[in-house]
């Protein structure tokens, strides 16, 4: 059975292409976008950024920019995960959780990732992110680290930019283990998927 993973939020700037570009790429699926950017050219062949995007029957990741049309909701429907990733701040996690709640009648496998978490700002936002969890979604904290502009940057991946020697093990340490939570996640939701449990 395909595999589609749909990255979105009704906010922007907070990394869902990014993180969809490395999730493709380390899945070897394709990227499939209605938002300009630059996955075109560090991920060729693979990823296509579309005036109109359509559900299709493969494995495939979309990043979609944060307006809802019909073609959208169709997408949606035919998702078996939605991420949602936030930054860390009251308008974003606002948004979040209006984002949740109205993809949440489309599809309810829903990850919401904490994006650019700092820890010390955790507390500061405590509120908020109450209400964020309050939502009963599974939600996957990922750090501000450069990984991510480095990985856009140079068409690796997450995993690929930490496996490249002993440092970038070592210096990535802490942020591979929250991606490798995210991508943990997303291959549970393709098991259970795929033997109808
Ligand atoms: N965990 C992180 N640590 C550091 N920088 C990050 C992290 N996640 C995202 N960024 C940076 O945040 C910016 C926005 O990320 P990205 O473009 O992926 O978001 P987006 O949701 O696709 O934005 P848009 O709505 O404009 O399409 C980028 O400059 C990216 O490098
Ligand atoms: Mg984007």
């Amino acid at each position: 059975m395909n595999n589609v993973i749909t990255f979105f939020n009704k906010k922007g700037g907070t990394g869902k292409t990014s993180l969809a570009f490395s999730i493709a790429k380390d899945f070897n699926y394709p990227l499939l976008s209605n938002d300009d950017s630059v996955i075109e050219e560090i991920y060729p062949n693979k990823a296509k950024i579309m005036d109109k995007v359509e559900l299709i029957e493969h494995d495939v990741v979309y990043d979609l920019g944060g307006y809802i049309d019909p073609g959208i909701i169709d997408i949606f429907k035919g998702s078996h995960a939605i991420v949602v990733p936030t930054t860390l701040d009251i308008n974003s996690i606002k948004r979040t959780i209006n984002t949740v709640m109205e993809v949440h009648r489309y599809c309810d496998n829903i990850l919401i990732i904490i994006n650019r978490v700092k820890k010390d700002k955790l507390a500061k936002y405590k509120q908020s992110l109450q209400a964020l969890e309050g939502l009963g979604k599974d939600i996957i904290h990922l750090r501000e680290s450069e990984i991510i502009t480095n990985s856009i940057h140079s068409g690796k991946t997450i995993t690929e930019l930490y496996g490249e020697s002993g440092l970038t093990k070592s210096q990535y340490k802490g942020v591979f283990q929250d991606y490798a939570k995210i991508i943990k996640w997303l291959k549970k939701v393709d098991e259970v998927d795929e033997y109808g449990i």
